[in-house]
């Protein structure tokens, strides 16, 4: 299945991209949420600094197989804030505070295992300016640790508690070279 990959913004038709969304995170161990949370979160994301989004487009097509967006940590942010309390202050200064933060990496089932993650990524990172990028991701997700792992990624904090309520989360970064990821 050939794909491209190409930037969105909120001023496009994000309900391609939702739709993938959704396709992606349809099965365990993905927790429930709507396609109207995901909207609200896009569109809250969308403000803030260094926000940047990717799809991977089917080249005849242009079906959306998969996408990811991110923006710039900044202090004041929900997760910025609950990650830097777990690492303490040197550890937010070297990782954080000059670092990106990607999320709702997603591929739709019928296009794994065919690089279109490892493509979003590296599309993402690529258009980003700062030299380390982090996520957060269910501890439980055996695939997306596979993914992450496998494609440089490693691990800052194992089973991280967002507060009451939240399943654990592990904590990766990936380091980001001027040249490329
Ligand atoms: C995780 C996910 C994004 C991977 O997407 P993908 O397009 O299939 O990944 P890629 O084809 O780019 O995989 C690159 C490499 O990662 C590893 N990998 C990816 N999926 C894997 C899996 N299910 N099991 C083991 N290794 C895996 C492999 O090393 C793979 O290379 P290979 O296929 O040559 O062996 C996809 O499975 C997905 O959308 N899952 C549901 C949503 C999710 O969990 N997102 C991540 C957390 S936010």
């Amino acid at each position: 299945m050939p794909f491209a990959i190409t930037p969105f913004t909120l001023t496009d038709d994000l309900a391609p991209i939702i739709a993938a969304w959704r396709d992606a995170f349809r099965d365990p161990p993905s927790s429930y949420r709507s396609l109207a949370d995901l909207e609200d979160q896009l569109r809250w994301h969308g403000t803030f600094p260094g926000f940047t989004g990717v799809a991977a487009r089917e080249t005849t097509s242009g079906a959306v197989l998969g996408m990811t967006y991110g923006f710039s940590n900044r202090p004041g942010q929900w997760w910025r804030d609950r990650v830097a309390a777990a690492i303490g202050p040197q550890q937010t200064q070297a990782l954080l505070d000059d670092s990106f933060c990607l999320m709702e990496l997603g591929v739709v089932r019928a296009a794994r295992r065919q690089g279109a993650a490892r493509a979003l990524v590296a599309a993402l990172l690529a258009r980003q300016p700062h030299p380390c990028a982090l996520l957060s991701m269910q501890s439980d997700n055996r695939s997306g640790r596979n993914f992450y792992l496998a494609t440089g990624w490693q691990i800052v904090i194992e089973k991280m508690s967002f507060g009451a309520g939240y399943l654990p989360y592990d904590i990766f970064q990936h380091p980001v070279s001027l040249t490329g990821t």
